[in-house]
């Protein structure tokens, strides 16, 4: 396998409206960021990922972005994007920006002039289409509510949109798009930028015709995702981006690819196939349920290892993973896959990163995961800002079969913004985030976790990670290594083995509340212990018992 310095980094995903607030508004932006350059510096990750901070409506939270060349007002100026980006490389940390090109907003330019006439020069940029009967062109249902469709007045068609009708989808059969697009990403990364994480990439080509989707019974909408999810020119498109943009720069890029499969992601992101470096894979979040994506279902330990078992030796040698637990849309990792109970947030929280951290793959660390950030208990449904959350509430509730007390938990579990609350800084008011009004609320535990107590304690989780990322940087086989499975139906038990030129690592995690006894495999009593999150100082012995949420790393040198 080839050695790549993104192969070797590990990135901190920053939600900049969330991280840290410099002007009291409420809201975090790009000074604040740079004010907390050296906390991610001390914690030791080498890459930033930067949610979108481009000028934007905040439909979607900058997810709708109405000029790419220009900073959203209130997280500050282009001159504190180039400070920060500056400030950044002095310290040896890279910036990887958020790419949305899948849609715009509908306040762009391009749709402002795309909406005016069937003639406009603009109006191949997006996606146009006749009504039917009455209607819009197909039974596609969007992924935040409603249909896809928007029937726009001045014209009388309908335009296409995933997901809300205020980000609208970029046309990429339109070769003068996809020229503007590769323009710009060519002005990102002539500024320095050091790569992209492309949001849901994997869907940016749609066949000529859209033909209606699947219904479930009943349903009011159909499923779009069998004709947009890794389209027919979806590869196409991306090895022309590597070719005209990325291939000129050292840089990184990480494909959000829903829905995709070991095989796709092999062509996504091969050794050789020239598109993306890495992509993501959703299979351990995205649940299938009765409910679409609503549940309060925890993950199980056995599905969670079945899934990353599969990616791990899927990809080994032909392609490369992301590991992940949480993101900005995703519930608090150690809430979801962890015990956020009192009396094991802390152990289960170093389960998962140790567990995460130790598999093949770069791994990214979501703001405030290093200090064992966990879900909100949200009071009432006027405390919610996610247009996910609130449409779904829309589609579930007000207009759908369930009340209010049935839904209510899956929100409580679910939401977005969950891992929207501000970081939480320090016991101050407001965790330390503004001095103002935040623009969400903060999780009332932040006088018990929070930055500040996490850097006085030599046992906290962020020194945890911490050690983490220095072991990644003094052992090769963390990064390179081969994986194997072993007690592959363990209920409780997670044990792999990584490999590199005859050296070994055995990691060992007892994702259960209770005491579990477990006999190492040959030729690993005695060996070094690399990390632990308990006391445990050796393993002396072939049989030991695991504590509730033990996990222990030994290494077994050549
Ligand atoms: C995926 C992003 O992660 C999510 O936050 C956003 O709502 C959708 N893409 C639409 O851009």
């Amino acid at each position: 396998m080839n050695r790549a310095w993104w192969k070797e980094a590990v990135v901190y995903q920053i939600y900049p409206r969330s991280f840290m607030d410099s002007n009291g508004d409420g809201i975090g932006d790009l000074n604040g960021i740079i004010s907390k350059l050296d906390y991610l510096k001390l914690l030791g990750v080498d890459v930033i990922w930067l949610s979108p901070v481009y000028q934007s409506p905040n439909a979607d939270n900058g997810y709708d972005i109405s000029d790419y060349q220009a900073i959203m007002a209130e997280f500050g100026t282009m001159e504190d994007f180039d400070r920060l980006l500056s400030q950044a490389h002095g310290k040896g940390l890279k910036i990887v920006m958020d790419l949305v090109v899948n849609h715009s907003s509908d306040e762009h330019k391009w749709f402002v002039e795309s909406r005016k006439s069937v003639n406009s020069p603009y109006r191949n940029y997006y996606i146009w289409r006749d009504g039917k009967n009455g209607g819009p062109p197909n039974n596609w249902g969007s992924w935040f509510g409603g249909s896809t469709w928007t029937r726009d007045g001045a014209t009388g068609m309908y335009y296409l949109h995933l997901f809300s009708p205020k980000q609208p989808d970029l046309n990429w059969s339109s070769p003068a798009l996809r020229d503007e697009i590769y323009r710009m990403m060519t002005w990102w990364c002539d500024k320095g930028i050091d790569g992209f994480r492309m949001d849901v990439i994997s869907m940016i080509s749609k066949p000529d015709i859209l033909p209606d989707g699947p219904a479930e019974n009943g349903a009011q909408y159909g499923d779009f995702t069998p004709y947009c999810i890794h389209g027919p020119h979806v590869h196409e498109y991306l090895r022309e981006m590597n070719s005209r943009v990325l291939s000129h720069y050292d840089i990184m890029t990480v494909g959000e690819t829903s829905g995709v499969t070991v095989e796709q992601a092999r062509l996504y992101a091969g050794e050789d196939t020239h598109e993306l470096n890495m992509v993501f894979q959703f299979e351990h979040v995205d649940v299938p349920g009765k409910y679409a994506g609503w549940r309060t279902n925890k993950i199980s330990m056995p599905f969670l290892r079945a899934v990353f078992s599969k990616w791990q030796t899927g990809l080994n040698g032909k392609a490369w993973n992301s590991l992940f637990l949480g993101n900005h849309d995703q519930p608090r990792s150690v809430s979801q896959f962890g015990d956020d109970r009192p009396a094991f947030r802390v152990v289960s929280a170093k389960l998962l990163a140790t567990w995460l951290h130790m598999m093949q793959g770069t791994p990214y660390i979501y703001q405030g995961e290093e200090l064992g950030m966990t879900n909100c208990p949200f009071e009432s449904l006027s405390e919610f800002r996610d247009i996910d959350s609130l449409n779904g509430y829309r589609t579930w509730v007000e207009n759908g079969p369930l009340t209010h007390a049935q839904f209510w938990p899956f929100l409580l579990f679910k939401s977005r913004d969950n891992a929207r609350t501000p970081m939480q800084w320090s016991a101050r008011p407001n965790a330390g985030f503004t001095t103002g009004t935040p623009w969400i609320r903060v999780n009332p535990n932040y006088t018990e976790i929070n930055a500040e107590a996490a850097l006085a304690d030599p046992n906290s989780i962020f020194y945890y990670y911490q050690k983490l990322i220095r072991l990644r940087k003094t052992y090769p086989v963390i990064v390179y290594g081969s994986y194997a499975l072993l007690e592959k139906n363990d209920p409780n038990l997670c044990v792999y083995i990584r490999e590199l030129a005859g050296e070994k690592l055995l990691v060992i995690c007892n994702f259960s509340d209770k005491k579990q006894a477990y006999t190492l495999p040959e030729g690993f009593s005695g060996t070094q212990i690399l990390i632990t999150n308990l006391n445990r100082s050796a393993v002396d012995e072939p049989s030991l018992t695991l504590q509730p949420y033990e996990a222990v790393v030994l290494r077994r040198p050549v």
